[in-house]
C-alpha cells in the first residue's frame, strides 16, 4: 500500500497525540526529535483511545484509561509487554506527513 498524506507537519505537537483516520484506520501521530511517530489510536488493553495521553520527554507515555505505560517507540507497553500498540510508518515530505497503513488492517 502507497503512503497516504494525512496533514501538514505544524500539525504536531510535542508531547501531544494529533488523531486522524486513514483508510478507515484511526491512528494518532505525534513528533519526537524531527521523526513523526504514528500508533493506532486504540490501547491494546481495551481497545479505548490514547490521544488524550501526555507523552513525555522520554517518549513514554499512559494510558488516559487504566493507566498502562508504553513507548512511542514501536508502541512497547512497559507495563505488559503483550499490550504493545500497532505502529505505522510515516515520513515527511514538503512539510506534509505522509503514512502508510497496510492492506487488511
Ligand atoms: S484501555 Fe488503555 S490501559 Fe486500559
Amino acid at each position: 500500500m502507497s503512503f497516504q498524506r494525512v496533514f501538514a507537519v505544524t500539525d504536531l505537537k510535542n508531547g501531544r497525540f494529533t488523531s486522524a483516520e486513514v483508510m478507515g484506520v484511526d491512528l494518532c501521530f505525534t513528533i519526537k526529535d524531527g521523526e513523526v511517530v504514528c500508533l493506532e489510536n486504540s490501547c491494546s488493553h481495551m481497545g479505548l483511545p490514547i490521544d488524550r495521553a501526555e507523552i513525555k520527554n522520554d517518549g513514554s507515555f499512559e494510558c488516559p484509561w487504566h493507566g498502562f505505560a508504553f513507548n512511542i517507540e514501536g508502541g512497547r507497553c512497559k507495563t505488559y509487554p503483550v499490550y504493545s500498540i500497532r505502529t505505522f510508518e510515516t515520513k515527511i515530505e514538503d512539510g506534509d506527513v505522509f503514512v502508510r497503513v497496510d492492506e487488511g488492517s
